[in-house]
């Protein structure tokens, strides 16, 4: 066995997916899944099995990734400012959805559009002052519908905002709710505003990500008043969800952990310090710094007393402050993401997924760029859907959740109190 090592425990991903959809089933809302977080096959199926109307992607690449695997309906949350790219997604078998925030962005679409000979669906994203991408403000998306209306490559279909930007998306503390509020109510306002001016019966209002999902539904009740409109929910990070930022803040209960990176311990340079063998590349992380569950020896057994945090992070290692004692060196050591590490790296790590057999899946990560890696992925994923029918089979002994093996108490079970290897 070799580290460093993602591990996906897949009755809990099962268990995130089920969650999922009946919340948004419950709350009247269509989830369209941010597929960026894990960019896998076999999970995105998953997530369209359970019910999701559509896919939301990031970039270009990504929905030709998604086209690929049979996604019909895909959104591109964001601007896209590059000709080719949009030429290329508008080869794609598949229906797909644009943003837009600016005179620039429409022009670009449409020049794009034209030369396809395409009709292109167009959603205006509503930014918030500080925040990242999207108009500020009522006025100019006003501006920004008639100038969609008047086009004829374009198709006005709806609003979008992501409320999750800036230090707010970390908590929800009444102040930061404020802010979130704020924003999906102005566009929800927004939408209200252009029912006039939307050209398809079914107008859409998409917004949320996995942190606020409740206070997007909330926002939208004037939204759900007009006829035809459907609110949709992009979250992504809820598949694997996360040992921190997401398990504080989320408002969905029964979302659990689904993602762990185990290392090993590489050096014990001084008293109180092992230096672990992962880092940025393995664990890069847009919140706080990953969180140390447990450390084990080498027949999987959790040492008790080892416990500590991350203190800084490099490229390939963690430097980790001990509460207490000395970790040997050689012991290795479990930890799970502040934010989902799949979102962040799951491009790197599907090239050398190895089967460990059992009711969850790992990988090593990847020296390759994202482009290398599509055909690496789609490699993987074959890989993956073999291992998801072999789980299948076997998930009447991980329901149980009883240790497979024999190398001793499982870690993941141990540390999370939940996974079955
Ligand atoms: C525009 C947009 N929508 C949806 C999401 C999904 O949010 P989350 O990762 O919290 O599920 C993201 C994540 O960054 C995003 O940028």
């Amino acid at each position: 066995m070799t580290f460093p090592q993602m591990r996906i425990a897949l009755p809990q991903l099962a268990s995130n997916v089920a969650t999922m959809a009946k919340w948004c089933s419950a709350n009247g809302v269509e989830l369209w899944p941010h597929i960026k977080t894990t960019m896998c096959r076999p999970i995105v199926e998953r997530q369209l099995a359970a019910g999701a109307a559509a896919v939301t992607v990031a970039t270009a690449d990504q929905a030709a990734v998604a086209a690929s695997w049979g996604c019909r309906r895909i959104l591109v949350a964001n601007q896209m400012v590059n000709p080719i790219a949009l030429q290329r997604i508008w080869r794609l078998d598949a229906e797909v959805m644009i943003l837009v925030d600016s005179e620039r962005g429409v022009v670009l679409a449409e020049s794009a559009a034209r030369e396809a000979g395409v009709i292109t669906d167009v959603l205006i994203d509503i930014g918030r002052r500080g925040g990242r991408t999207g108009v500020r403000d009522g006025r100019a998306a006003s501006t920004l519908a008639q100038r969609i209306r008047a086009s004829r490559a374009l198709r006005l279909v709806g609003v979008s905002a992501y409320e999750a930007v800036g230090p707010e998306a970390t908590s929800r503390e009444a102040s930061a709710l404020a802010v979130v509020d704020d924003h999906l109510r102005r566009a929800a306002d927004v939408f209200v505003e252009l029912v006039t001016m939307f050209e398809t019966e079914r107008p859409v209002f998409t917004a949320g990500g996995s942190t606020f999902p409740d206070r997007v539904v909330a926002a939208a009740a004037p939204v759900r008043a007009v006829p035809g409109a459907v609110v949709t929910l992009r979250s992504g990070c809820y598949i694997v969800h996360d040992h921190g930022l997401y398990q504080r803040v989320s408002p969905i209960a029964g979302l659990v952990p689904a993602v762990t990176v185990r290392a090993e311990v590489l050096s014990t340079p001084e008293s109180g310090v092992v230096v672990v063998g992962a880092g940025k590349r393995d664990v890069p992380h847009d919140a706080d710094l990953p969180t140390v569950l447990g450390a084990f020896d080498a027949r999987a057994t959790q040492r008790k007393r080892c416990r500590g945090t991350v203190a800084a992070l490099y490229d390939h290692h963690a430097v980790v402050r001990l509460a207490e004692g000395n970790w040997p060196s050689g012991i290795w050591w479990t930890w799970g993401s502040r934010t989902p590490v799949g979102r962040l790296t799951a491009g790197r790590w599907w090239r050398s997924s190895t089967p460990t057999g059992g009711s969850s899946t790992s990988g090593r990560p990847t020296s390759s760029g994202p482009r290398a890696q599509s055909t690496e992925m789609r490699a993987q994923s074959a890989e993956m859907r073999a291992q998801s029918a072999e789980m299948r089979a076997q998930s009447a002994v991980s329901a149980g959740c009883r240790p497979r093996g024999g190398s001793g108490a499982d870690p993941d079970r141990s540390a999370s109190g939940s996974c079955c290897t």
